[in-house]
């Protein structure tokens, strides 16, 4: 643990144009930086460095943040190791804080672990290069394998004696503690005697996403029908199986630079196509693809292709993969390989340019690959059909973006030769139901979380804030939402289909903002809105305004820095806004327009002090008494008691 002074040195130097400068070639643009986007291929550039606020907001991604996120994505590094790379840029020296004898001992352990666990690696890779059973069993395995001499290093790959105590007669030899060998799984103990984990078998070390060995797959070279063809390693303090991919440490550069992750079964798969140049390529390791799994994949790129054995039996567990990709909001693409081949088997056949071309060729939506394996020989049957349509659509409703699934509802009708009402229908079905469900479980969470999930005007709205900063604030979140998120289709309180934008400007008709430039921007948006555009955040970037462009970065920008916070702080994962966007544009409406009412009743009940006759007195008198009324109506909304 870093402790909270030094944290807060760190973020009293970073500079945020320095940090980015290190990697990005910055503009001058006004007062902001502008350049080409890192995390994308991009034309012009829609990268923005905003030094007033120490944040940077990258368009073409939506990635946005302060130095810190900034270093976590370029490096894919965690929250701590971001932080020790800027205290050693701005040459902050680290205190650790004072840790409990418990703390100190399980911090000690994880290093053992991993000093362990990198002693093993070097062990088995020096048995497979230099030892004898090791050269002549499994070096000339991975050979006949067709792994190059390059590649078998560059995955660290190894062989253990077939013997009872190779390694932990070598640990004891080294001086490692006999209790490590065995926390890290190397060891087995049983009541009467102890013995190697791995014995005979070639070895895989699995690393972590920094590329330290954290755990060994290990496959038998002989037949042996009582024995299985691969163990792994336990689950150890290091080893959560459900977090690790295979080869994400080889493949996190490539996946960023395609902006594409194959997933594919197991070890050798990885490796024989990242030997024929397809480097972003990992394995889930025999195991049913896991949500932390999709969580790291979607740190490097947001796009993944799952890849299919020709014969592949789990076809029903891998499509279960495909909804868990979808439902976290990534897009999925599959393939499928010939009859009887795999990724391993179909790499080695062909040149890399031929499985470059294979894999761009034969890539398919899901929608057309649940389409081709349901369909298979269902013909014209009805019922068949009808099952293939709920398969698909139920992987549609897994999608949290509303635009996506119209886009595959349209794909999903023309397709199976359905109308599209039809698939809505379905489609619907499933969302009200997913929808309960979920409001259910809402209704469930622990009450702090929901409060941190609140809309920022809350927090602020203590007593000591005037109400014109309270109002500023309630305009700036409905601008912010706007901008955000006015393409969205939402339902609105009759359940029609609406644009957020025209749900917005349907209930606040004319209103004026106070605060100038959030004015500005309203007219601009209002104006487009008439003329049947509907103005995004880019749009409003591109003008030469200054001031509308840094109040626009800020407001992009603002809601993820706290999201992000939360989540790499305290691991809590805060519910996207898009996810209910309804009641949160809803809520922000009512807030909106309890504000403004909240505002001309401060007004009336002035002039009503100041009246100077009795007619004027009693016309402002009930001026003031129906704008209370109002005001009553929507604060009885909003749960509010005025007195
Ligand atoms: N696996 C496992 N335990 C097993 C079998 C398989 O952990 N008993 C995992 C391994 O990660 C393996 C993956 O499932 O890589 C796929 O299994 P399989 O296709 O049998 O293994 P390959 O790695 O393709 O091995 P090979 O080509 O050498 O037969
Ligand atoms: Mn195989």
């Amino acid at each position: 643990m870093i402790n909270q002074t030094t944290i807060d040195e760190i973020k009293s130097r970073m500079d945020i144009v320095e940090v980015v400068g290190d990697f990005v070639a910055l503009k001058k643009s006004g007062q902001n930086y502008k350049a080409l986007s890192p995390f994308g291929n991009e034309k012009t550039p829609s990268f923005y460095v905003v030094p007033s606020k120490g944040i940077f907001k990258d368009f073409s991604s939506g990635k946005g943040g302060d130095s810190i996120t900034f270093i976590m994505e370029i490096d894919g590094s965690s929250y701590l190791e971001a932080l020790k790379y800027l205290a050693k840029k701005y040459g902050v020296e680290i205190v650790e804080e004072e840790r409990t004898d418990e703390q100190l001992q399980a911090q000690n352990e994880r290093e053992s672990l991993f000093i362990v666990l990198n002693f093993a690696k070097d062990y088995f890779q020096n048995i497979l290069w230099e030892h004898e059973e090791g050269k002549s069993i499994g070096l000339s395995y991975f050979k006949e394998r067709g792994f190059t001499e390059e590649t078998i290093k560059s995955f660290d790959l190894g062989y253990s004696l077939n013997i009872w105590d190779g390694l932990i007669k070598e640990a004891d030899k080294k001086g490692y503690k006999q209790e490590f060998i065995e926390k890290a799984g190397l060891k087995i103990v049983k009541e009467d005697r102890s013995y190697d984990r791995f014995r005979g078998r070639v070895i895989f070390p699995i690393h972590n996403i920094t590329g330290k060995v954290v755990a060994f797959g290990a496959r038998i070279l002989v037949k042996d029908k009582k024995q299985p063809k691969y163990i792994n390693s336990p689950e150890t303090e290091l080893y959560h199986k459900s977090h690790v991919l295979y080869g994400i440490f080889q493949a996190k550069q490539a996946i960023r630079q395609a902006d594409n992750c194959y997933l594919v079964e197991g070890y050798t798969d990885v490796i024989s196509m990242h030997q024929a140049g397809v480097k972003n390529v990992v394995a889930s390791s025999g195991t049913a693809l896991t949500e932390d799994q999709i969580k790291l994949i979607s740190r490097y790129t947001k796009n993944i292709t799952v890849l299919f054995d020709g014969d592949s039996a789990g076809i029903k567990a891998a499509m279960r993969g495909i909804d868990m990709i979808l439902e976290g909001g990534l897009n999925v693409r599959a393939i499928s390989f010939p009859e009887g081949e795999d990724p391993d088997s179909y790499a080695k056949q062909l040149s890399p340019t031929a499985l470059t071309g294979f894999l761009e060729d034969e890539s398919i939506d899901f929608i057309k690959f649940k389409t081709n394996l349901y369909n298979k020989d269902s013909g014209a049957d009805p019922v068949r059909k009808a099952q293939t349509i709920r398969e698909i659509v139920n992987s549609i409703a897994k999608i949290p973006d509303s635009i996506k699934r119209t886009v595959y509802i349209k794909e999903c009708s023309s397709l199976l030769d359905i109308e599209e009402s039809i698939v809505v229908a379905e489609l619907n079905k499933i969302l009200i139901t997913a929808n309960k469900e979920r409001q259910i479980k809402e209704l469930r969470k622990p009450v702090d979380q929901v409060i941190q999930e609140e809309p920022q005007i809350n927090e602020k709205q203590g007593s000591s804030k005037s109400l014109d900063s309270i109002i500023n604030d309630q305009e700036r979140e409905s601008l912010r939402m706007l901008i955000n998120y006015g393409t969205r289709v939402i339902l609105d309180q009759e359940d029609n289909q609406q644009y957020l934008v025209s749900y917005f400007f349907s209930e606040i008709e004319d209103v004026e903002f106070v605060n100038p430039v959030y004015n500005k921007i309203l007219k601009i948006c209002k104006q487009k809105f008439e003329d049947g555009e509907i103005v995004t955040s880019k749009y409003l970037l591109s003008l030469s305004d200054e001031a509308i462009k840094n109040t626009v970065v800020d407001l992009v920008t603002d809601k993820y820095d706290i999201s992000e916070l939360w989540q790499n702080k305290y691991g809590i994962v805060i519910p996207r806004e898009e996810d209910k966007l309804k009641n949160v544009t809803y809520s922000n409406i009512v807030r909106l327009k309890f504000r403004v009412i909240e505002k001309l009743v401060m007004n009336a009940k002035e002039s009503l002090k100041k009246a100077e006759n009795v007619e004027e007195e009693i016309s402002r008198q009930e001026n003031y008494i129906k704008l209370k009324r109002m005001q009553m109506q929507i604060a009885d909304i909003l749960g509010i008691v005025i007195t």
